[in-house]
């Protein structure tokens, strides 16, 4: 088996020092405009520097109608690319990979952050969304490769194209939220293909060395496992992506859906052929006996989400200490400001259930 601190080779890009990410967090800490503040350069580069051998960004709009929370980074236009040069070289002083995690809300951005109706792949009315017309699709996958062209440029090491959590992407391959009947529309291979698509132009138009990863969920949003087990068979089976980022909320979980119980969810992911593409797996890596039954479970490597906010050197902890479990929930506002969390992001995570002591 594959130690924590073994590294691990991608198929692009550099080699990542030990098997430890920090997850994508969407952190409330940028400027209202998208442009990166200091305070959200602090809290990745304190992590990046601090032993996690890759850093992702929170998820970042490639369109500003896209914006789903307060003080989102951007991706959407080139004004932003000296706040994006400046954080991508602060994670990668810290040898840590630098990865820029692309998004469109969809459906969950808001018109109070942004001004416009929220779009989807179709009208909800639940949402108040419109759908988006065949050409703002071909437009919006043009804007994910800039957003990535951008990343390039600003001199990240790849992107991670979030097609989870209900978001835009995810919106498109749900069958039960994408009702369209155009090529982005009904079988599964139309609903998918604008990932498919995305992935192809970021492939043809940035460099070769260019790290590129996908992360789904399989729950939720009207998702239904047999199409994601299937999209992610195909991502693996293609390689043209470095690695899949499955987002499952808690790694040790059983399936929602009756016919698949029995067994963990993670267990239909590890089980598939992936050729030289690794597999990630998130949801409740709390500890270092989480991380090795992920990676004994048959996962390449783990993302920490909560661990990494409660313990900036999540992963200088558990070099030291094979036992280390993170600190008991909740915790006190000090804790999360000396972990480098200001105070519109402690009011966030005091939202999460639990997290923050009242
Ligand atoms: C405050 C917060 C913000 C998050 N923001 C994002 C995000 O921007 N993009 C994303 O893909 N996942 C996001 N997630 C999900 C995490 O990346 C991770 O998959 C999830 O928290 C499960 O891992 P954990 O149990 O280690 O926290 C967020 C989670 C939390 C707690």
């Amino acid at each position: 088996m594959n130690s924590l601190f073994d590294p691990i080779k991608f198929s692009h890009g550099p080699a990542m020092k030990n098997r430890v990410v920090m997850a994508p967090i969407t952190n409330w800490q940028s400027h209202e405009d998208g442009h990166l503040s200091d305070d959200e350069y602090n809290w990745l580069t304190m992590r990046a520097n601090a032993g996690f051998g890759l850093t992702m960004t929170c998820a970042a709009h490639v369109q500003a109608g896209g914006k789903g929370f307060p003080g989102q980074l951007g991706f959407f236009s080139d004004d932003l690319l000296p706040g994006l040069t400046r954080l991508a070289n602060g994670i990668r002083e810290g040898g840590s990979i630098a990865i820029a995690q692309l998004y469109h809300g969809g459906m969950r951005a808001s018109k109070e952050l942004t001004g416009v109706q929220p779009v989807s792949a179709s009208a909800l009315e639940k949402y108040g969304t419109r759908a988006l017309s065949t050409e703002e699709v071909d437009q919006l996958i043009e804007d994910f490769i800039l957003g990535a062209i951008r990343a390039e440029k600003a001199g990240f090491d790849g992107v991670e194209v979030h097609g989870a959590h209900g978001y835009l992407l995810c919106q498109f391959l749900s069958p039960e939220l994408n009702q369209r009947d155009d090529k982005y529309g009904g079988s599964l291979e139309n609903r998918a293909r604008i990932i498919f698509d995305i992935i192809d132009g970021i492939r043809s138009r940035c460099r070769d060395d260019f790290n590129v990863s996908v992360r789904l969920s399989p729950e939720r949003f009207g998702m239904k496992i047999a199409e994601v087990i299937e999209v992610a068979r195909r991502l693996l089976a293609d390689g043209k992506i470095d690695f899949l980022d499955m987002s499952l909320w808690d790694f040790k979980k059983d399936p929602e859906e009756e016919e698949f119980k029995g067994r963990s969810l993670m267990s239909y992911f590890t089980e598939l052929d992936r050729g030289d593409v690794k597999l990630a797996v998130a949801g409740k890596i709390m500890s270092a006996a989480d991380c090795r039954e992920a990676i004994e479970g048959g996962a390449d490597f783990v993302m920490a989400g909560r661990a990494g906010i409660l313990h900036h050197d999540f992963v200088k902890k558990l070099e030291a200490d094979t036992n280390f479990t993170s600190i008991d929930l909740p915790v006190t506002r000090a804790h999360l400001e000396n972990e480098g969390l200001n105070s519109r992001f402690l009011d966030y995570m005091a939202s999460w259930d639990g997290f923050v002591a009242k």
